[in-house]
């Protein structure tokens, strides 16, 4: 049994399906506690099931609201304050070319997709402190660096993420902490099949050197490299499991 993680516990943001159930699964699997974060109370159930332990909790929380964010914070102060971080939650904004957002819509989603992480940034280093160790993982994308059309606030919600854990790796390096991010390329996950058409996900799929999409147990297995020991001297990167999806000039 792997043991790696055996005394840490780990805060996963939308945690109840796809990419975020699958690193909920890894950390468990490896001997964290997990706090598991999503709203829809019948997955979470269900991924409570899965991880079993009774050790683990799984929390209905609408991180989209301000007082979901305050709710969470409180709650984890009740509990072991996590010393690992997978920040995995995006909130959805539609698809809608820069020039037609709204100052207010780019400003909300903004505070959305980037403030329920700053505003854990303190508690949880204060733990981390203690522990004299600390993860940092956010969930990114290739579109933080490439500008996908119609995604001006995902794509620089993305790249806040990168630049604000890159910060972080600097500021807090010398306690013992780390802060990377994973960007996924295509990964099948039950929101992409409801939100990208298949033939868009077919190309997709295509456009990368394995030719196919990834799972969410690959995102997955790049978040336990990084939350464990084996990664103790890095910091600061971003692991991209896309497949070779950064040669795509190379595809059709
Ligand atoms: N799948 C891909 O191809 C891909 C590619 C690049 C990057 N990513 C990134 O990977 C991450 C996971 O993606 P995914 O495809 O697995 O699915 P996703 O749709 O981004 O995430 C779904 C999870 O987030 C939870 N969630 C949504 N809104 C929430 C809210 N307001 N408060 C709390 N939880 C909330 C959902 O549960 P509830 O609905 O129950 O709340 C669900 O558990 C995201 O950050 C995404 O941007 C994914």
């Amino acid at each position: 049994m792997d043991e790696t993680l055996k005394g840490r516990t780990a805060l996963v943001t939308g945690a109840g399906i796809g990419i975020g159930h699958a690193i909920c699964v890894a950390l468990a699997g490896a001997g964290a506690t997990v706090i598991a974060v999503a709203r829809d109370r019948v997955k979470l159930d269900q991924l409570a099931t899965t991880l079993g332990d009774k050790r683990h909790q799984c929390w209905s929380i609408d991180l989209a609201t301000k007082p979901g964010r305050a709710d969470l914070l409180g709650r984890l102060k009740e509990v072991d304050m996590p010393v690992i971080v997978v920040n995995n939650l995006h909130v959805p904004s539609p698809k809608v070319r820069l020039r037609n957002i709204s100052a207010e819509e780019f400003s909300a989603d903004f505070t959305v997709n980037i403030d329920h992480l700053f505003t854990l940034m303190d508690p949880v280093i204060t733990a981390q402190h203690a522990a004299g160790f600390g993860r940092w993982i956010g969930i990114t994308s290739k579109a933080a660096r490439t500008g996908m059309p119609g995604q001006a606030r995902y794509n620089a919600q993305k790249a806040a993420m990168e630049a604000l854990l890159n910060t972080l790796a600097v500021e807090e390096g010398q306690k013992g902490i780390t802060a990377n991010c994973v960007a996924p390329g295509l990964i099948d996950t039950p929101s992409v099949e409801t939100r990208v058409p298949s033939e868009l996900r077919a190309k997709f799929a295509r456009n990368n050197a394995l030719a196919k999409a990834g799972a969410p147990e690959q995102v997955a297995a790049a978040v336990l490299f990084l939350a464990s020991p084996a990664s103790s001297y890095i910091t600061g990167e971003v692991i991209s499991v896309d497949g070779g999806a950064s040669l795509a000039w190379a595809f059709k």
